[in-house]
């Protein structure tokens, strides 16, 4: 029996995907709209390369699977700014140079994303424990603790 589409909402628009029900957002993300925005790094739920912001909230979509995403607002990075306009967030990022290959950089950036929404000055010590499970191989740690403290407004407060 075929399956019905199911229809996700990304970046605000609408898509029919004709796809089994379990198959994982990250996949159809990637493969099927071509935001590749999000990373495929462990497939396991694990690194966080792969996140996403469902409802606001930080998702890894390598292990969300569709048929859990209909009727949910669903952000990538692709989502929050342009190349010619970056979200603070993006823009703090590129202020600090927070990457040295860059892969980990989406699910630091998403998951900075909804640490701000619920906690927009954050202190050094909840920054780190939001990103405690986004692992970066590269250990540009310091760089991105500062992103997000840029990003938080609160470097420039402080005159750095
Ligand atoms: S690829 Fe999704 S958590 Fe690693
Ligand atoms: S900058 Fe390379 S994994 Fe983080």
């Amino acid at each position: 029996m075929t399956q019905s589409p199911i229809r996700l909402t990304v970046n605000g628009r609408i898509h029919d995907i004709a796809a089994a029900r379990e198959t994982p957002l990250l996949y159809v993300l990637r493969n099927d709209l071509a935001l590749n925005g999000p990373k495929y790094g462990c497939g396991l739920g694990e690194c966080g390369t792969c996140t996403v912001l469902i409802d606001g909230a930080a998702a890894r979509a390598c292990v969300v699977p569709i048929s859990g995403c209909a009727g949910r607002d669903i952000v990538t990075l692709e989502g929050l700014g342009t190349r010619e306009e970056p979200d603070a967030v993006q823009q703090a990022f590129i202020d600090e140079q927070a990457a040295q290959c860059g892969y980990c950089l989406n699910g630091m950036i998403m998951t900075t994303k909804a640490l701000l929404a619920i906690n927009p000055r954050p202190t050094e010590q909840e920054v780190i424990a939001a990103l405690r499970y986004n692992l970066c191989r590269c250990g540009t740690h310091v760089e991105i603790l500062r992103a997000v403290m840029r990003a938080s407004g609160q470097l420039a407060e402080a005159g750095d």
